[in-house]
């Protein structure tokens, strides 16, 4: 079985043993509710190294106060047997008390890619995503850390502050792992109804819909407007954002003319769904 630490001092003691005996370390990151799109990091993080360690750690700063931070799902003991099948090393799994102790007083806020999209519907969020990221980072000093892309600005926020902050480590983006009918894997799919469920493909249906037309020099606001409006009809309650940006600095573009990525976030009663798709120029 998996060994569990649940302190920075016990998690720094096991990496610091590897890399005295000259190991490499990976690192990856999670809310826990574990699904296939977390175990693809960590055997993406097995190929990269020589030890994995995840951690599990629902953060209470990324989350709004009308979000479902007291309703995210926790299970510890399922996790933990997922990770040991994937051949995960180590679990860190801190209590909230153990990564913000009383006095806590430090927010990392990083500019440019954190704006607009969920940086506008989400207010604070990727300021909790990337004082936490940080943390973590400094706590457990891997060799490289594994995030994915179906939270495409997310990662660009992390190599964004890694590189700004000089943290000594790689940063290694895994493509979306997806249903077989498209839907992007998520620990929120467990707050879909069925009739929710059934629906939620549209999403990708939508992003590989622009992509086409972008492809066929099709102006961005343009087949993104269509898309929202398939979107709704086939019954989310509202689309927070859908748009085409660059793929790596996420600046506002209106044609295909360099590496592209959709994005897209919409809600559906019970859950908001976040999605994106990369598109390259012929
Ligand atoms: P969480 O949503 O648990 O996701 C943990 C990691 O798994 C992230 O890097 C995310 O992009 C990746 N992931 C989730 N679903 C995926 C999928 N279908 N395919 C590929 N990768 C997927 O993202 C977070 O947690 C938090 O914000 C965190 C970075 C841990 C900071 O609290």
């Amino acid at each position: 079985s998996l060994d569990i630490v649940r302190t920075k001092a016990d998690l720094r003691a096991r990496v610091r043993y590897w890399r005295d005996q000259g190991l490499n370390v990976a690192f990856v990151p999670t809310m826990g509710a574990l699904h296939e799109g977390h175990l693809t990091l960590v055997r993406a993080g097995l190929e990269m190294a020589d030890r994995v360690v995840a951690s599990v750690f629902v953060n209470p700063t990324q989350f709004g106060p009308n979000e479902d931070f007291s309703r995210y799902p926790r299970q510890e003991e399922q996790d933990s047997a997922l990770l040991a099948g994937a051949g995960c090393h180590l679990l860190y799994a801190p209590s909230v008390e153990e990564m913000y102790p009383p006095g806590f007083a430090t927010t990392i806020s990083v500019g440019g890619v954190s704006e607009g999209l969920c940086g506008d519907v989400r207010p604070g969020h990727f300021d909790g995503v990337a004082t936490v990221v940080t943390k973590l980072l400094l706590q457990a000093q891997p060799h490289v850390a594994l995030f994915g892309e179906k939270d495409w600005q997310q990662l660009a926020v992390i190599r964004r502050l890694v590189r700004d902050l000089d943290v000594p480590v790689d940063v290694a983006g895994v493509p979306t792992v997806r249903e077989a009918d498209g839907l992007a894997k998520s620990s929120r799919n467990a707050y879909l109804s069925a009739s929710e469920r059934a629906i939620a493909p549209v999403l990708y249906q939508v992003l590989n819909h622009i992509a086409e037309g972008l492809r066929q020099g099709g102006v961005a606001a343009d087949l993104c407007a269509q898309g929202r409006a398939r979107i709704l009809e086939a019954g989310f309650i509202s689309v927070d954002y859908l748009e085409a940006r660059g793929a790596d600095g996420l600046e506002p573009l209106e044609r295909l003319d360099r590496p592209a990525r959709i994005l897209v976030a919409a809600r559906l009663a019970g859950a908001r769904l976040i999605d994106n798709l990369a598109v390259e120029p012929a």
